[in-house]
């Protein structure tokens, strides 16, 4: 297991999670506190109306970045804070935020990774809407250039869109995001459709006001992992992976082939009417050239070879590893998950978000001691290695999350970050996982090798 020399080590945020700051700066009301203000919607009655404070403790941020030794930082836009309303003129106290933040990392040497899109819609779109107005696409495009105008000259590497497959899906069709929407599957593609418009229009943008910046998404890396190395069996879990089924927006290939190819490829149709319905026109605007593909991954059924070859997913074993979240903790998921969809997409590829949330506090000794999170994290970096060993072009690692933060529906009962956050104080405790990361990064995976329970 041996990293590239310029691997990208680094930790992940998202405006909504962390910022807090909600009414400040011009900022507009965006569909997360809506859902945030509806009874019931969130665990406790939680909300992200303060969260980490990071919109006023950016700086501070920053530094524990730097002690971790990250070379990026993966954040953020809040649409919302650029266009209050998501139309119009740009808010510039908006603007100046994120103009200080990148700043502040460039000075201690941190390249910033912006995604554009992770959840926090602003409310006045919602109303019109949301992901279904016909609309959305081109002012998507129109929030993209106000923003490449302001940071173009410094951010070089781009995300239009974090895990559609939850914005859409969770948010739209089961409900249990902002904005709490239950709508068929009919609707879900037409709002699919727009997401696929909105990242054609959003890249376009990008590339006209920053040339030779690097465009790319963050799906959810939806994985399957082979029961064994038959060849029956991997076949079996890629078959799994790719294949778009009926009523499902999880699979990759919904969100990537049009945008990589052009086109959906028959070999992932399960059922013909269960893609977006995209004319040529739309195809035109969709298929622009991705410069790489970000997979957030975190944990992946297993498959096997059923009867005819038919992909059959094994049954947890009550001695499968959970996370405090309950997710199963699987490992191989990051070798599996780079390696397939390098295969079928021949980009390079991210890790853009992996972590675990575990149950850590500040001891008596004012440590956090989360040895979870380091072995868990030790497993998958060196499933990771194998797929780099492999010969996958996996260029850097994003871990889910710098802080703890606001886990959405669950509101703060779900830890992920390196850093614990005392969300009463705001006082940011690096955990025992900071340090050993900090080691990683530092010698470049090594420290990995080094350590005998790394052998999985
Ligand atoms: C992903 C989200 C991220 C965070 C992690 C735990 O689905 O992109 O914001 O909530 O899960």
């Amino acid at each position: 297991m041996s990293f590239p020399s310029d691997f990208v080590w680094g930790a992940a945020t998202s405006s909504y999670q962390i910022e807090g700051a909600v009414h400040e700066g011009g900022r507009g009301d965006s569909i997360w506190d809506l859902f945030c203000r509806t009874p019931g919607a969130i665990y406790k009655g939680h909300n992200g109306f303060v969260a980490c404070d990071h919109y006023h403790r950016y700086a501070e941020d920053a530094d524990l970045l730097t002690g971790l030794g990250a070379q990026a930082y993966r954040f953020s836009i809040a649409w919302p804070r650029i266009q209050p309303t998501g139309v119009g003129p740009a808010n510039q106290a908006g603007l100046d935020f994120y103009d200080r933040l990148v700043d502040a990392l460039l000075a201690r040497g941190i390249d910033p990774y912006v995604t554009l899109y992770h959840w926090d819609l602003p409310t006045a779109l919602h109303y019109e809407g949301g992901w279904a107005n016909p609309d959305i696409p081109q002012q998507f495009g129109e929030y993209t250039t106000h923003v490449a105008k302001k940071l173009g000259d410094r951010v070089k590497n781009w995300m239009t869109h974090n895990e559609p497959q939850c914005s859409i899906y969770l948010g739209c069709g089961a409900g249990v995001h902002a904005p709490g929407w239950k709508r068929p599957f009919e609707e879900l593609r037409v709002m699919a459709r727009n997401v696929l418009l909105s990242h054609g229009y959003s890249t376009l943008a990008l590339k006209a006001e920053i040339p030779g910046c690097k465009v790319g998404m963050a799906p959810v890396g939806q994985t399957c992992i082979p029961a064994s190395r038959s060849a029956e069996d991997i076949a079996a879990a890629k078959h799994q992976m790719l294949g778009i089924r009926p009523d499902s927006l999880w699979e990759m290939p919904l969100w990537l082939d049009p945008i990589v190819f052009g086109e959906y490829r028959e070999d992932v149709l399960r059922d013909p009417v269960a893609v977006p319905h995209l004319s040529e026109a739309d195809l035109k605007v969709i298929h622009q050239p991705m410069d790489f593909l970000g997979l957030n991954i975190y944990s992946a059924p297993i498959i096997k070879a059923g009867e005819g070859g038919k992909p059959a997913t094994l049954d947890d074993s009550i001695d499968d590893p959970l996370t405090a979240f309950r997710w199963l903790v699987r490992p191989e998921s990051l070798y599996w998950g780079p390696k397939i969809s390098h295969e079928r997409y021949g980009l390079p590829i991210y890790i853009t978000e992996n972590g675990l949330s575990n149950v850590d506090w500040v001891g008596l000794d004012g440590k956090v001691q989360d040895p979870q999170r380091i072995d868990f994290t030790r497993r998958y970096l060196t499933e990771l290695g194998r797929a780099v060993d492999d010969g996958v072009p996996v260029e850097g690692y994003f871990h889910w999350s710098l802080l703890d933060n606001f886990e959405w529906a669950e509101g703060y009962k779900e830890r992920f970050g390196l850093i614990h956050v005392d969300f009463t104080t705001g006082t940011r405790t690096p955990k025992q996982s900071y340090h050993w990361y900090r080691e990683v990064i530092a010698s470049n995976g090594e420290s990995l090798r080094a350590d005998p329970s790394t052998v999985v």
